[in-house]
């Protein structure tokens, strides 16, 4: 299963990691079982149903579902990266392995010369033997490889528990400084609960955390120039952030640089985790 790619100016990234597709795990889920052979046709067409992303950013006092999901941890598939020149194809895919592990979302990818960087929020498994996708924690890591001498080097930016990376969309494929990550609090069961935005500064090696007050659970952020050609981390970031103790979700505005709010838009209704979103400029 493949949930996400990266791309550096060269190469399409490819993540070959141990979650196998096994629709035999629906078979036997009795109780959902019609909602099991909808999944079934839904998972044939995708690579992650919606309702596992919307199960995972859904907080601690929403129950979960209960019934199998297709996928299942395979120990025996080599775990690996893989790049594809963009002007190429299949064939001219390098493999480079890694340790065990999975990435629904990479934050960003660049190449420079010999080397190639991919950051990403890395869980150490899924979908594990009690079938859950999200027990194990995330953390923030950086892969190097060095295409001269074909190793991959992994190294730990930052161990908390974390996901839903977004850099400045500008910057995609390119160098990046800053990335925002959505904080988890770690849960004995464990994912945890979406409890703050992370600022990371990969330049400066530092970190900010902001968090939006007891009972809230901040969503993916995403970053908003204030002009298009406004340095990286001149310009806001915005997401939404759900309130349980009165089922409303707001959206809030950061001022990126300092993570001070900027504005926040308050909204009739909770706005369901699980979403990615983008910003789109209207025309001029
Ligand atoms: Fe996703």
């Amino acid at each position: 299963m493949m949930h996400d790619f990266s791309l550096t100016e060269r190469f399409v990234v490819i993540y070959d990691l141990p979650v196998v597709r096994d629709l035999s795990v629906l078979a036997k889920s009795g109780p959902a079982k019609s909602i099991a052979a909808r999944l079934t046709r839904f998972a044939s067409q995708h690579a992650m149903p919606g309702p596992v992303a919307g199960a995972v950013m859904r907080g601690s006092s929403r129950p979960q579902p209960k019934f199998g999901w297709p996928y299942r941890w395979d120990p025996k598939h080599q775990a690996r990266v893989g790049l594809m020149p963009r002007d190429g194809d299949a064939s001219q895919i390098r493999w480079f392995e890694v340790q065990p592990c999975f990435v629904y979302h990479p934050l960003n990818a660049y190449d420079d010369a010999n080397t190639v960087v991919l950051d990403v929020a890395r869980l150490g498994s899924t979908y594990n033997d009690k079938g859950d996708p999200f027990t194990d924690t995330k953390s923030l890591d950086r892969w190097t490889i060095d295409l001269s001498d074909g190793t991959l080097r992994e190294q730990r930016l930052d161990d908390r528990s974390q996901d839903f990376p977004r850099v400045d969309d500008r910057l995609v494929g390119k160098r990046h400084r800053f990335g925002y990550t959505v904080g988890f609090q770690p849960a004995a069961d464990g994912f945890g609960t979406p409890d703050a935005l992370v600022k990371h500064d990969l330049i400066a090696d530092s970190s900010t955390t902001v968090s939006f007050g007891p009972y809230t659970e901040p969503g993916e952020f995403v970053f908003v120039p204030t002009t298009s050609d406004a340095p990286e981390d001149d310009g806001i970031v915005m997401g939404f952030v759900y309130d349980k103790s009165t089922d409303r979700s707001d959206l809030v505005m950061l001022d990126a640089s300092s993570l001070e709010r900027v504005a926040t838009v308050h909204l009739p209704a909770r706005v369901p985790h699980g979403f990615h979103g983008n910003w789109l400029p209207t025309a001029g």
